[in-house]
């Protein structure tokens, strides 16, 4: 009985002096555990009689539930010492000024590449893409480019190694031989734009040996110039937002066309630059024309039932006029303020799903 009262008052004072969690779970293990020193003393009360075993079974239920009790106090406090503490030492300064990411944005010939293609969607073209690395075929002959015209002297053209067939591999010129590899692949009606980049060994304020280009096609019965006049007419009164654009047709020669036309839109060169739009002055942006028979019978398309319109325009080109760009070479180069004047907002980007 003496016994009893010692060990609880022990065990209490043990407990309150348990500074930390894990010293006070070794306390309930040594106490109230398996082998705990109140659960070995429940199990010898079988060795007690009637009265005494009633008696005593009593006392320990009371130091036992004492124990608990305390116990679980001392948790409650040391875990509340613990959050305090914890919350004193991770305090955040949000008076600190915030360090703010630097924001990308989307590179101005992107988005010029971006608005372009959309209004040929809006239009019920569809996207087709081609390689880069071409052949003499795709490149030039079956577009009835002959042996001698200039493109393929190789001033403007990069040649790269024949491949294991002898084949003349080049980088490609134009996005044109995706008109072949489309035909070829595919029936009419056909309405393509391919966008895609170009090389040609040309460098001034305003070549550069890599840039870019939309292809667009459409091939089926019964098209003719007047399709040809209405798409492209469309297509610079929107991108460059003037409903009222002047837009010329100016007879010209590709060979993969017949007829052939060069697109100027109307401007003003003043003193203080170009103004689109406006004035009476004629900028050219673009080629364009009736697909030549000879290349429709080049991809087995019977030109007596089938014609089709085609054009191919910088979108450099385009991009400088549309936003004011005075320096071609300026987009290759990784000028961060030139990045960020002319670039466009990336998040409205990514909320129109561009790129997508
Ligand atoms: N491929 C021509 C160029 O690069 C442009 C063009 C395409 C002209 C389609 C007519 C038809 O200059």
């Amino acid at each position: 009985m003496e016994d009893l009262v010692t060990l609880k008052a022990s065990i209490l004072q043990k407990i309150s002096e348990a500074n930390n969690l894990k010293a006070l779970e070794d306390l309930r293990v040594q106490t109230l555990g398996k082998q705990g020193s109140i659960t070995v003393l429940m199990k010898n009360l079988g060795s007690l009689e009637g009265e005494a075993r009633k008696e005593q079974g009593q006392k320990l239920n009371d130091v036992r539930a004492s124990v608990g009790e305390a116990l679980d106090k001392q948790l409650a406090y040391l875990e509340a010492e613990a959050l305090s503490h914890q919350l004193i030492s991770e305090k955040i300064d949000i008076t600190l000024p915030g360090r703010s990411l630097p924001q990308g944005t989307i590179h101005a010939l992107s988005e010029a590449m971006f608005e372009a293609i959309s209004i040929f969607k809006d239009m019920g073209f569809w996207i087709a893409e081609g390689p880069e690395i071409e052949d003499d075929e795709h490149n030039f002959t079956a577009l009835n480019i002959p042996e001698t015209h200039p493109a393929r002297q190789e001033q403007d053209t990069f040649y790269l190694p024949k491949d294991e067939k002898g084949t003349i591999q080049l980088l490609r010129t134009h996005t044109s031989p995706v008109q072949i590899r489309t035909m070829r692949e595919k029936k009419p009606p056909l309405r393509i734009i391919a966008p895609g980049r170009v090389y040609r060994s040309d460098f001034d304020q305003t070549h550069t040996p890599t840039f870019h280009q939309i292809e667009g096609f459409y091939v089926d019965e019964g098209v003719h110039m007047g399709h040809l006049k209405g798409c492209l007419t469309e297509f610079c009164r929107r991108f460059f937002g003037k409903p009222k654009l002047p837009v010329r047709f100016r007879p010209s020669f590709f060979p993969f066309t017949e007829p052939s036309a060069e697109v100027d839109i109307g401007c003003r060169r003043g003193k203080d630059g170009l103004e689109i739009g406006e004035g009476s002055d004629w900028l050219e942006i673009l080629g364009c024309g009736m697909v030549h028979p000879k290349v429709l019978k080049n991809c087995g398309i019977d030109p007596q039932k089938y014609q089709g319109f085609a054009f191919g325009m910088g979108i450099e080109r385009i991009a400088m006029l549309k936003f004011g760009i005075p320096d071609l070479r300026s987009f290759y180069e990784p000028d961060l303020r030139w990045l960020s004047y002319y670039g466009f907002d990336a998040a409205k980007a990514l909320r129109e799903g561009r790129g997508l």
